[in-house]
């Protein structure tokens, strides 16, 4: 394909390695189906002070995570307590597909790690967005559920994948992206844009609460901090749909997993840690709830 367009204003935080003539190329149209926009020439400048002070720090927090992940195989205890919790989804008839998953992740990561790693090699560390492993379960969870309404929140990559499967749909799902911060969504439409994408449904956090929205059959969660996380969860369970589910990030956290366990515990809501399917080499891994 030809060159990308670069629809974007450099003052706002976007560097570009094209040369000046073609900062506002023609735009070519859409990527064929399956291709990635070529590379070479969009870099993103984290929007944040946060995002780059994470980014300076990036070798040694990618170091330490590592570490932590690692750590995990000396607890072979949690690795049969995560198994059992995925036999038991998987005794689920819903979720029966997910019996040979091993299988089933390795084809869906194949097509969804180009896609990956363009996105983590240039917009985001991979250690702040959802892992391969995750990204694969959701894009089984959506080809399960055909769900026709799904929120994503906490954007970046996992606005990628869920538009990857918008595309794929028959019919297309609704898909919204909603974050806390506005410069990261607005960096997160600027690379859907990019990549050809629809940036519809794009809302900060604060107006998406504002709509009393309600009826998603699919909710990520993966919102901020992890206090953000356990501040947010009770909305977050109220936007799902019935028969829907909520897949929660980062449940490798203490005060992300216990606080999501007992919430679900009082309500009476099936859950399941799925890190049998989703954990990464940091550690990371999810918690699906049945609502
Ligand atoms: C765990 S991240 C969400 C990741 C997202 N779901 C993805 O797949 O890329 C949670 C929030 O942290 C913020 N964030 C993302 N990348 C960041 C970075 N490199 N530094 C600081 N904050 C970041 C954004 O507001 C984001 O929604």
């Amino acid at each position: 394909m030809g060159e990308i367009p670069l629809e974007v204003d450099l003052s706002e935080g976007l560097v570009s390695a094209a040369p000046k003539e073609e900062k506002h190329p023609a735009r070519p149209g859409p990527a064929p189906a399956g291709q990635l926009p070529a590379a070479g020439d969009l870099v993103l400048e984290p929007p944040t002070w946060l995002g780059r002070v994470m980014r300076g720090l990036s070798f040694a927090v990618e170091a330490a995570n590592c570490v932590r992940g690692g750590l995990w195989r000396l607890t072979p205890w949690r690795r049969r307590r995560e198994a059992a919790s995925f036999e038991a989804l998987c005794n689920n008839a819903r979720f029966a597909a997910l019996l040979d998953y091993p299988r089933l992740a390795k084809a869906i990561e194949a097509e969804v790690r180009p896609h990956y790693e363009l996105y983590t090699s240039r917009f985001n560390a991979a250690w702040m967005a959802v892992s391969l492993e995750l990204s694969a379960f959701l894009m089984a969870l959506c080809r399960i559920l055909r769900p026709r309404r799904v929120v994503d929140l906490g954007s970046g990559f996992s606005s990628v994948l869920l538009r990857l499967y918008q595309r794929e749909a028959g019919p297309a799902p609704e898909v919204w992206s909603v974050d806390t911060s506005p410069e990261w969504l607005d960096m997160t439409r600027r690379i859907l844009r990019w990549l050809d994408m629809p940036t519809d449904h794009l809302v900060t956090w604060e107006d998406f609460v504002v709509q009393e929205p309600s009826g998603f059959d699919l909710v990520v969660h993966d919102l901020g901090s992890i206090l953000t996380r356990r501040r947010t969860l009770r909305r977050v369970l109220g936007l799902t749909a019935r028969g829907g589910v909520v897949v929660i990030d980062d449940a490798n956290y203490g005060g992300v997993r216990r606080h999501a366990k007992r919430a679900l515990r009082r309500r009476g809501i099936e859950h399941h840690l799925v890190g049998a399917a989703t954990r990464d080499k940091y550690g990371r891994y999810a918690l699906l709830a049945l609502l």
